[in-house]
């Protein structure tokens, strides 16, 4: 008999550090599920399947996952990896609607995606939640996503034990290319003597402290099976990870 195939669930794969972790998976034999607004396009496999919702809309979160993988049986990995940034703006000048938008995707929506996928008896063994050091560590300007972020860590510590089968982890990935940076390192768009913690990723631009994604995906991939070394639920770096296990 031929062995299963390995799948993967993966949110907000439509660009990004989502489409990277779909192309390393891909690659890996694995069935790839993803979820975004615009779909994933330019891979032309049968291995890919996706549904496009607007995670922001949270009525319309169950029926998109009804519609992906209703009629899957198993899925082995889970990455919550879709997410919003949010204006960079100090906290006092951020309108509370600004912080509910970005709540509701980074966090709540994962809670819909949460309850759903664990109700079912699809046989997850690992769910990561895309976090970031942000959730740990503030910064000027960045009230609404360290919010979110903090609270997404709380999330998998209170899933964690009521669902002992599941591994969870919060995971920070450390610096990756995307559209997230093109807005953080434009000039034009975020001001370096208001937000001077900004700088340090204009800096970091083109280096090797911020990977491409599909290069950041691989690095991830890579360290996927050894978070299973921590206790369910909790927020791992991976940058302190690798510098910890010197590789
Ligand atoms: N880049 C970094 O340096 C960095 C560092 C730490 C953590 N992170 C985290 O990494 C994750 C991925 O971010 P990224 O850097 O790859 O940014 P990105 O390129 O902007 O990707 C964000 C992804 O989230 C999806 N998304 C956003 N809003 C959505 C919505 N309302 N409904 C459905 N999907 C939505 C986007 O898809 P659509 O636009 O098609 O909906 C896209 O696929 C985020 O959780 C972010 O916080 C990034």
């Amino acid at each position: 008999m031929l062995p299963m195939m390995q799948s993967v669930f993966i949110t907000g794969n439509s660009s990004g550090l989502g489409y990277g972790l779909t192309e390393e998976y891909l690659s890996r034999g694995y069935e790839v599920y993803g979820l975004s607004r615009r779909g994933c396009t330019g891979i032309d496999t049968k291995a890919l399947h996706d549904v496009r919702c607007d995670l922001s809309q949270t009525s319309t979160i169950v029926p998109a996952l009804e519609s992906l993988l209703g009629e899957a049986s198993r899925v082995n990995l889970v990455f919550l990896n879709a997410g919003v940034l949010g204006a960079i703006r100090q906290i006092t000048e951020t309108p509370l609607e600004d912080i509910l938008r970005v709540m509701d995707i980074n966090v709540w929506a994962n809670k819909i995606i949460l309850d759903w996928l664990l109700e079912r008896n699809l046989g997850i063994e690992q769910i990561v939640s895309i976090s970031s050091g942000a959730a740990v560590k503030s910064h000027k300007g960045w009230g609404a996503y360290s919010l979110s972020k903090a609270a997404l860590n709380m999330l998998n510590q209170l899933y964690a034990p009521e669902y002992p089968d599941t591994h969870l982890c919060a995971l920070a990935p450390g610096l990756v290319d995307t559209a997230m940076q093109d807005h953080l390192c434009n000039p034009d768009e975020v001001d370096v003597e208001q937000y001077p913690s900004v700088q340090k990723l204009r800096e970091a631009r083109g280096t090797d402290s911020m990977p491409t994604p599909r290069a950041a995906a691989h690095r991830l991939a890579q360290v996927i099976p050894r978070l299973k070394d921590y206790p369910s639920g909790s927020f791992i770096d991976v940058r302190t990870m690798i510098r910890e296990r010197g590789r």
